[in-house]
């Protein structure tokens, strides 16, 4: 097995509640997982379960309430500002919209040609590194001299791909990069993205929403719910052999791949518990269909391996 590039250990980011001392959203609640080299790891659930403030929290954009990130052995969560502009340079992000990435005043060869200055290229060598880029994300170097309300969305995140691999990292998150995109451009910059991920042997973290997209792309994934891990393992495995309730759940609500295809869907009952005032045991309970009274509804499962790689929180698959 591949080492870590990333190692996600016990991570908590509380956010306390304006006026209220006692209050905290608990956004990431001990979370572990590792990021091998030269894999993607995809981290799923719904709205609001923290998966952007782990994303933000790897990347050092925010203080984290506990716990540790490590880059390559180096714990890197609670390192200064200046220390950190050098692991920028190997940890790049892109986003939903694209449009946060590029100045839309600036023609998007000058915002890329700003970025090669940042790092260091001369003139010559930035020009070179944003043409070469263009041509490996499938656009013709006419896109440099438009602004970004020039260009459709899918181009954009393209761009803002390129972007985010002129300084050549070593890892890339992409936080829902691909969500705003109707489906067929989304296929067309996922494969874009598989493709360079062998050219830049690059590690990711791909954030969304969507299983579909998550199951095209991953090596390994994680199921977030209430910022908790619920189930993480290989995707192979995760895919054929979901166990968690929930990860059940979300694999039913997958669209058909044939229209005669029988779908069991799963239908999420119940409300999802306030994010403030997450209960002491199984934060999914409320909702699960497998629900085990006196149980469920008292003690918080850990998360235990079951096989290899495959990691589960649930009492009904790990019972004490
Ligand atoms: N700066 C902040 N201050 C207070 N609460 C925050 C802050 N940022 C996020 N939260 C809260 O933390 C929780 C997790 O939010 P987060 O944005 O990480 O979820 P998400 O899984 O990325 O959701 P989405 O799929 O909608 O992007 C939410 O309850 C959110 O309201
Ligand atoms: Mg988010």
């Amino acid at each position: 097995m591949s080492e870590a590039l990333i190692q996600v250990s016990h991570l908590k980011k509380y956010f306390q509640v304006p006026k209220h001392k006692d209050l905290f959203v608990r956004a990431v609640d001990d979370v572990s997982f590792d990021i091998p080299e030269g894999e993607i790891v995809g981290v799923v659930g719904e709205s609001g379960c923290g998966k952007s403030t782990l994303g933000r929290c790897i990347m050092h954009l925010t203080d984290v309430t506990s716990g540790s990130v490590t880059y390559k052995g180096k714990d890197i969560s609670g390192i200064g500002r200046k220390e950190m502009k050098e692991y920028r340079r190997h940890m790049q992000m892109v986003f939903q919209n694209p449009y946060s990435s590029f100045n839309p005043r600036h023609t998007i060869g000058g915002t890329l040609m700003d970025v090669t200055k940042e790092y260091g290229m001369n003139k010559k060598e930035g020009q070179e590194r944003i043409v070469d880029l263009v041509g490996q994300i499938g656009l013709d170097p006419v896109v440099l001299a438009r602004r970004p309300s020039e260009l459709s969305g899918g181009q954009l995140q393209r761009l803002a791909v390129a972007r985010a691999l002129i300084v050549n990292p070593s890892f890339i998150l992409a936080d829902e990069a691909v969500s705003a995109l109707d489906v067929s451009v989304q296929a067309q910059i996922l494969n874009m993205i598989m493709d360079l991920r062998q050219e830049y042997h690059l590690t990711m973290m791909f954030i969304s929403h969507d299983l579909t997209v998550v199951e095209h792309v991953s090596d390994e994934v994680v199921i977030m719910y209430l910022g908790k891990v619920m189930e993480k393992g290989k995707a192979v495995e995760l895919f054929d052999n979901p166990l968690h309730p929930y990860t059940e759940a979300l694999m039913s609500a997958k669209p058909r791949e044939k229209p005669d295809q029988e779908t069991n869907r799963i239908i999420l009952n119940g409300d999802v518990p306030n994010a403030i005032n997450v209960p002491p045991y199984c934060r999914f309970c409320t909702r699960c269909r497998d629900f085990i009274p006196g149980v469920c509804d008292k003690v918080a499962p850990q998360l235990k391996q079951v096989s290899g790689d495959h990691w589960v929180a649930c009492h009904k698959i790990c019972p004490a």
